[in-house]
């Protein structure tokens, strides 16, 4: 049960991580009011509950799924995986912090503020692209080492 329950979850949570970047991205625009960056924030603090799950499940699926953690912790594909993950959570920092000084400050983001954050934005979803393609490679063997 664990071996089909890990799988479904794992997926589900990805697609909705993907959903909220891309939300963000829809959302981050020149002219963003008050109310939209008060939005922005509140599905940001998604961001970070599904990334926490991501994590969570995804190791649960490493070490107790059928190829178990001797396997991955030997492939290239999976430590690509995981450094493309960590590096993706790092770029969605400044976002957060961004968003967070501008509902502080009370004031709608300017143009220039508004390019910085969807630069990060794009640079997540762009990097996020790599993370299928990475673990398809390992789910076949690709890039195992002793
Ligand atoms: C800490 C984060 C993560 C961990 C530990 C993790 C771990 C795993 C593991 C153990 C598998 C099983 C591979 C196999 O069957 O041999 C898997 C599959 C998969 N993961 Fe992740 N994962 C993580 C994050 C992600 C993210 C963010 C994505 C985004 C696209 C993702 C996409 C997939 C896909 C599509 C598969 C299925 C591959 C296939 O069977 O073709 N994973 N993951």
């Amino acid at each position: 049960m664990l071996d089909l329950g890990l799988p479904i979850g794992h997926h589900l949570l990805v697609f909705a991580l993907f959903g909220v970047l891309a939300a963000e991205l829809v959302m981050v625009r020149r002219g963003a009011d008050l109310a939209t960056v008060a939005r922005v924030g509140r599905i940001d603090l998604w961001y970070g509950i599904l990334a926490g799950l991501i994590l969570a499940v995804g190791f649960a699926r490493a070490v107790y799924a059928a190829k178990g953690w001797a396997y991955c912790s030997h492939n290239l594909f999976f430590q690509a995986k995981m450094g493309t993950f960590v590096l993706i959570g790092l770029l969605s920092v400044p976002p957060t912090i961004a968003y967070i000084r501008w509902r502080r400050a009370g004031a709608a983001p300017t143009d220039g503020q508004v390019a910085s954050v969807r630069g990060f934005l794009w640079a997540e979803l762009l990097l996020f692209a790599l993370l299928p393609a990475f673990a398809a490679a390992m789910a076949r063997g690709y890039g195992e080492f002793s």
